[in-house]
């Protein structure tokens, strides 16, 4: 047995430790760009605690998907300011382009040298400014991860820009920032959660430490998401979803994600709907046909007895099957109304353009058997609805 493990170099976690983040800030430099989603007001007490300790705070909002236009803006300002440490204060959206910012601050090439898929994919050259993640959904667990999800509006497609220098510096997790989700943003990031710790738990590159991580995730997040969702305010929920949410970063980014993910680059690209929504429409069709192939191509496989004990720990019955998980999550799906992709703007004409890109994504090659062009597309018309 032969893995790496790769993480953020000082994880924070629990309740009201974002009072911490002053401090953790002034340890690496004296002038941070704090990236926040749209909604600055829900950030100004933090914003403003940063000043309060005398950093030199500029501040880039940013709204919907993260973009390569907006991680070259966010650059352009830190650089202007000249900013010595970077902070992403806000959902997924938020901590991808604060950490696009922070590698494209210090490498100032053309963004497609450094870009996969549509890109030279070349490693950067210098390190980034530090960076420190603080979730306020949970969700994408791209406070743990090494690299940014991003927007090329110009080929629709989303493609990652991705380092092991672009780690954060601090993942600073506190559940309480999480607490003013409404239910709709709870289910969506809290499916998202759900799923990478599922496609990392049955995944082709999964090792023993990923493994573990995704037992404990599972378990966390199958009860604490309906919890979450049902009562914004029960804290033990939100506090067990925010670990679940970092426990999936940890483990996405050792041992890789599966075809949900592989179809939400495409599909991110051609539709304006939030991530975290389109792999909750993904995710009963993919786990089906997943175990179907399996039970066909690969009934040996590892991935389908990591399939049964992930069914076991969401279901709570120890002798589950992986259909009787399939079952359980389409339930889950149904209760937190997750969309259908119709809903979100995919259309059947759609689906073959869908199936060549998501082919070619790299969390495709996480996916614990190869599905075949047809079982590709049986899945889009699945969840187009
Ligand atoms: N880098 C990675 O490893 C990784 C992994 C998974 C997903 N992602 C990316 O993350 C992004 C999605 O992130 P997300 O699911 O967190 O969604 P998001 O960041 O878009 O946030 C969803 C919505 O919730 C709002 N919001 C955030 N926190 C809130 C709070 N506490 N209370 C009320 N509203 C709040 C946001 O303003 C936004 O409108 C996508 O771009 C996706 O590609 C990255």
């Amino acid at each position: 047995m032969q893995f790496t493990f790769q993480a953020p170099g000082n994880i924070v976690f629990g309740r009201d430790t974002a009072r911490r983040l002053p401090e953790l800030v002034a340890a690496r430099g004296r002038a941070p760009l704090v990236v926040t989603g749209a909604d600055k007001g829900r950030h100004q007490a933090r914003l403003e605690a940063l000043r309060q300790a005398g950093l030199d705070v500029t501040v880039q909002a940013v709204a919907g998907e993260p973009s390569v236009a907006m991680a070259v803006e966010g650059a352009r300002l830190a650089r202007a300011a000249g900013c010595d440490v970077v902070v992403g204060l806000g959902g997924g959206a938020a901590l991808d382009t604060a950490k696009a910012v922070a590698a494209l601050a210090t490498n100032t090439g053309d963004v497609f040298d450094y870009l996969e898929v549509v890109g030279a994919g070349h490693p950067l050259a210098v390190p980034p400014l530090p960076l420190l993640a603080v979730p306020t959904t949970a969700g994408t667990g791209a406070e743990a991860t090494a690299n940014a999800v991003l927007s090329v509006p110009e080929r629709r497609v989303k493609v990652s820009l991705r380092s092991p220098l672009m780690l954060p510096a601090v993942a600073l997790v506190d559940p309480l920032l999480s607490a003013s989700m409404p239910p709709a943003v709870t289910a969506a990031t809290g499916l998202d959660a759900l799923t990478q710790l599922l496609e990392a738990f049955v995944s082709n590159q999964a090792n023993p430490m990923t493994d573990a991580l995704c037992r404990e995730g599972l378990l966390r997040a199958a009860r604490a998401l309906p919890a979450a969702y049902a009562d914004g305010a029960d804290l033990a929920a939100r506090e067990d979803m925010a670990l679940a949410s970092l426990l999936g970063g940890l483990a996405l980014a050792n041992a890789k994600l599966g075809a949900v993910h592989g179809f939400a680059a495409p599909l991110g690209g051609l539709l304006s709907a939030p991530h975290g929504r389109i792999c909750a429409s993904l995710l009963p069709f993919v786990t089906a046909a997943n175990i179907r192939a399996l039970r066909e191509r690969d009934p040996g496989s590892p991935s389908l007895a990591a399939y049964a004990a992930a069914a076991a720990l969401c279901t709570g019955q120890a002798q589950a099957s992986p259909e009787d998980g399939a079952a359980w999550l389409d339930s889950l799906c149904r209760e937190l109304a997750a969309p259908s992709l119709a809903t979100l703007g995919l259309t059947a004409a759609d689906i073959p353009l869908v199936v060549a890109n998501a082919a070619r994504a790299s969390s495709m090659r996480g996916n614990p058997v190869v599905l075949t062009p047809g079982e590709l597309t049986d899945i889009l018309t699945g969840a187009l609805g």
